[in-house]
């Protein structure tokens, strides 16, 4: 992925953010269009977790948050059925995991085709799933980093939109080495998506 922000013509994007935890993604997302150079606009954050601490970021951005807990509901095309539903209420068009721990069905994804994005703290295809950052760690990789990649079935293996290399240091542990992939996070994801919009990757 270059290194700077493509041209972008259109409308602003009307972003849909899932997030389970902290927030730190989608306060990045909130910084590059209050900063202009992300012509988007955050339509609500849908968080599944309560107390995450995404909700009061949203809050304190001015954001609607929708809490969607997924132990009230059956099983996970029940709960991403609600969530399609208010995220369709808002006219959302594309939808940004950031830090979203719920596998999504056909339900979730069917509707929203290629507009939706992940970000995952590896170098796909490595280390998908859970704990990746320890995980890369145990295996004693040199560089790892971060991907953004669109959303399909099977766990953090869709087509790759941007990814950014970090380098693992001797004396690293997960907290910093994951504290240094999320700079890189910040940095890539709000770009990424904007590639993404424009189609080039
Ligand atoms: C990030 O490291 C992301 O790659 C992973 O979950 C973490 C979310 O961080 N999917 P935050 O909640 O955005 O701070």
């Amino acid at each position: 992925m270059p290194e700077d922000w493509p041209e972008y013509r259109g409308e602003a994007l009307r972003l849909g953010i899932l997030a389970s935890g902290k927030g730190s993604n989608f306060t990045a997302i909130v910084q590059a269009i209050s900063a202009q150079k992300l012509p988007a606009v955050i339509t609500g954050v849908v968080y599944n977790n309560p107390g995450a601490a995404v909700s009061q970021r949203a809050q304190a951005a001015g954001v609607k948050t929708q809490l969607i807990n997924h132990r009230d509901y059956p099983d996970r095309e029940a709960f991403d059925a609600a969530i399609v539903h208010t995220l369709r209420q808002w006219g959302t068009e594309w939808v940004i995991m950031a830090g979203w721990m719920r596998q999504a069905t056909a339900v979730l994804l069917e509707p929203f085709g290629t507009r939706i994005l992940n970000i995952h703290p590896s170098l796909l295809p490595a280390f998908p799933g859970l704990q990746a950052v320890e995980r890369a760690l145990q295996a004693g990789v040199k560089i790892t980093g971060c991907t953004v990649h669109r959303v399909v079935l099977a766990v953090d293996s869709g087509p790759i939109v941007a990814q950014a290399a970090v380098p693992v240091l001797p004396a690293d542990t997960v907290a910093t080495l994951h504290a240094r992939i999320q700079v890189q996070e910040h940095r890539l994801y709000p770009q990424a998506i904007l590639w993404a919009a424009v189609g080039n990757c």
